[in-house]
């Protein structure tokens, strides 16, 4: 577990994008493409530092604050911890830290696809620990953890 003092998550500076889509293309390599492609401007990129050096160890794409219903939801669209710091606490602290933001936009809510957890497959059932574990819960197509209260 990584001391949480020596881990820094904050909006991606302009000229740290580039390494934060580095690192989504590492694991996702089509959906990389295709999302740059679109990127919506409401997006919102948070890197994970360790020890205050670069590049990024983690990133979380997502949009803080959208319509669901009739409610506020931030959409977490990617997450991605670099290979060598998994199981560390950082893509937690990634989660927690999207849903704060999503919170002060003045979203109840934070909603992830399902589908995006490959759904069946072994590696399907350890993303699903893994947002469980960060306080998500099936809804429909959907997962999804409040964040009103936080
Ligand atoms: C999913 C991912 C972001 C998790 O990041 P991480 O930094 O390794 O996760 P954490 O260390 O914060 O894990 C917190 C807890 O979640 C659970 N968890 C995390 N990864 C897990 C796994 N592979 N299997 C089972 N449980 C898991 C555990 O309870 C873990 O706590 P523990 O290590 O004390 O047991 C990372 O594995 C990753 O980048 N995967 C590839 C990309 C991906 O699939 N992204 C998600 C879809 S967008």
């Amino acid at each position: 577990m990584n001391d949480p003092a020596r881990l820094d998550i904050r909006p991606a500076d302009p000229d740290e994008i580039l390494s934060a889509l580095a690192l989504l293309r590492s694991e996702f390599p089509r959906a990389a493409d295709d999302y740059v492609a679109y990127l919506p401007p409401q997006v919102m990129v948070l890197v994970a530092m360790l020890d205050g050096s670069r590049p990024p160890v983690g990133v979380v794409f997502g949009r803080p604050s959208t319509s669901s219903g009739s409610e506020r939801a931030g959409l977490l669209q990617f997450l991605v911890v670099d290979q060598a710091q998994r199981r560390t606490g950082v893509g937690e602290a990634l989660v927690d830290a999207f849903c704060q933001k999503s919170r002060n936009c003045g979203s109840v809510k934070v909603q992830l696809h399902y589908g995006a957890v490959t759904f069946g497959s072994e590696r399907g059932q350890q993303l699903t620990a893994f947002y469980v574990r960060c306080g998500f819960a099936r809804a429909g197509s959907y997962m999804e953890r409040r964040v009103d209260l936080l």
